[in-house]
């Protein structure tokens, strides 16, 4: 089974989804969880996963300079020998250390459509534009935000969605749905890197 690593800043909804996926739903046999890590030694999502039996990890970021924390983190990741890096609500940009310690096998779950909106704020996005409808998107991750190769992308309909929470509520769900049924095709069909591009002398 592929090893996940599942990096979480907050309320670890995704994290709890893709556990259960692991348990009982599409990743069962697939995957299972290595580590859940946090930025936050007091994300409520440590706790969860702590409650589930799930190994917990967790370094502060708070006041600490990017490239440094992130190589440190890696430390810690690679001392659980992860096949994937799955960002779940994790609320930091990676460096490109981090990037390139797991090139090609860190992926996010982004609640907009990232050709879109980039960043934080997304549901928000939404609703504020009053759009009728969003996207949710699972990519791969590389050095920039919210850039990467997309692997899917799911419609949450918005019509008749009054407030902030009836979008989340409706957004979160699908997410929830999406993230391990992409994990799961991925795993089973992984993207391979493409060739290099031959020259002459090869
Ligand atoms: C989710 O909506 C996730 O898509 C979003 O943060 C929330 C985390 O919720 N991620 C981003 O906005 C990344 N830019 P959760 O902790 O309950 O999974």
């Amino acid at each position: 089974a592929a090893r996940l690593a599942i990096l979480l800043s907050g309320r670890g909804s995704n994290m709890l989804a893709l556990a259960e996926a692991v348990r009982t739903g599409v990743l069962r046999g697939l995957a299972e969880v290595a580590v859940v890590f946090s930025n936050d030694p007091g994300a409520y999502g440590l706790e969860a996963a702590a409650a589930l039996g799930l190994s917990t990890a967790s370094l502060a970021s708070r006041g600490r300079k990017r490239e440094e924390f992130d190589r440190e983190v890696v430390g810690i990741l690679q001392s659980y020998r992860p096949d994937y890096v799955v960002l779940a609500g994790y609320m930091r940009v990676l460096s490109p250390t981090f990037v390139r310690a797991f090139a090609g096998r860190i992926v996010n779950i982004h609640p907009a459509d990232t050709h879109q909106h980039q960043g934080l704020h997304a549901y928000e996005w939404a609703f504020d534009n009053h759009l009728p409808a969003t996207k949710i998107t699972v990519h791969l991750v590389d050095e920039g935000l919210d850039t990467g190769p997309i692997l899917a992308q799911r419609v949450v309909n918005l019509e008749g969605a009054a407030t902030l929470a009836e979008v989340q509520r409706r957004g979160l769900a699908v997410e929830h749905v999406l993230y391990a049924e992409t994990l799961a095709s991925l795993i089973t069909t992984p993207i391979l890197p493409a060739p290099p591009i031959p020259t002459h002398n090869s």
